[in-house]
């Protein structure tokens, strides 16, 4: 008489910690009629899921290239988003009832908790950073980087002896988080949102932590890699209730995805 889903959960890690997160289904409905009257309830929101559309939060530039390029590999297309003139923020797929918009980086995870997007893509450092309830779904295996403290090499020194230095970041959080809790030491922190790198070169602080890529800004300015915090990539990330209420449309997503990611190594 009733609708039974046994769901088995194996986590391997939640909500903006850095591990990836899955669940495993094993659904299993029983066929007996439901209940008079709960049919129709039943039917409707059935209805009403399928008919909703599937909101994805992209992180500008790069991150969001890539992905819908991977889309496009999966047969999901926007062609609206392709015309680079246009001033619409907001794009739509009809036929798979998908919907996207582009966001700066550190406001998609934002976008995904207070459930405006069921999913998003943003760099894992901004995930960290940000710490929002969202569950962290998939690594999209690009984007790689490394989070790092940076600076000349005459400041190893002060690393080494944990001396109470000063630390420019574009993320606080993370830079507190692997001073305090990683390193225990003790440091003053002081929030930058760009160019970071001029913190040591102009006095501002002693070191940085930023991510670093090719390295070469850090090269131009005659800065190190003093110590690495941690690897950083693309992840897709979701919101709770989206995960309940659209678990299938999301699996099938993620799934997708991982087949073109193998299909691309
Ligand atoms: C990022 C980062 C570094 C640089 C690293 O800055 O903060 O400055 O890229 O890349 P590289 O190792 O390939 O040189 P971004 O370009 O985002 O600009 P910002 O400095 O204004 O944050």
């Amino acid at each position: 008489m009733r609708n039974v889903w046994s769901v088995s959960e194996h986590c391997t890690g939640t909500n903006g910690t850095g591990f990836l997160w899955e669940r495993h289904m094993t659904g299993e409905e029983n066929d007996a009629a439901p209940v008079p009257g709960l049919t129709d309830i039943w039917e409707e929101q059935k209805g009403m899921i399928n008919e909703r559309y599937l909101t994805f939060a992209l992180a500008k530039g790069r991150l969001a290239n890539k992905t819908l390029e991977l889309f496009e590999h999966m047969g999901i297309t926007c062609e609206e988003m392709k015309d680079k003139k246009t001033r619409k923020l907001i794009f739509v797929n009809q036929e798979r009832k998908l919907r996207f918009f582009l966001a700066k980086g550190p406001d998609v995870p934002t976008y995904v908790e207070y459930g405006a997007a069921d999913i998003g893509v943003a760099g894992s450092d901004t995930i960290l950073e940000e710490n929002r309830n969202v569950y962290e779904v998939l690594d999209l295996g690009f984007g790689k980087c490394r989070m790092c403290v940076c600076g000349p090499e005459s400041a190893r020194e002060l690393l080494q002896h944990h001396e109470r230095i000063r630390v420019a970041s574009k993320y606080p959080n993370i830079a507190k988080d692997y001073f305090y809790n990683k390193k225990h030491q003790t440091v003053d922190i002081i929030k930058l949102n760009g160019s970071v790198e001029l913190g040591p070169l102009v006095g501002l602080s002693e070191v940085i932590v930023d991510i670093v890529e090719t390295g070469s800004t850090l090269k131009e300015n005659g800065l190190q890699v003093l110590e690495e915090v941690r690897p950083l990539s693309a992840r897709m990330i979701v919101n709770p209730v989206s995960m309940q209420m659209d678990r299938e449309r999301i699996r099938e997503i993620v799934v997708g995805l991982r087949r073109e990611m193998a299909a691309n190594n």
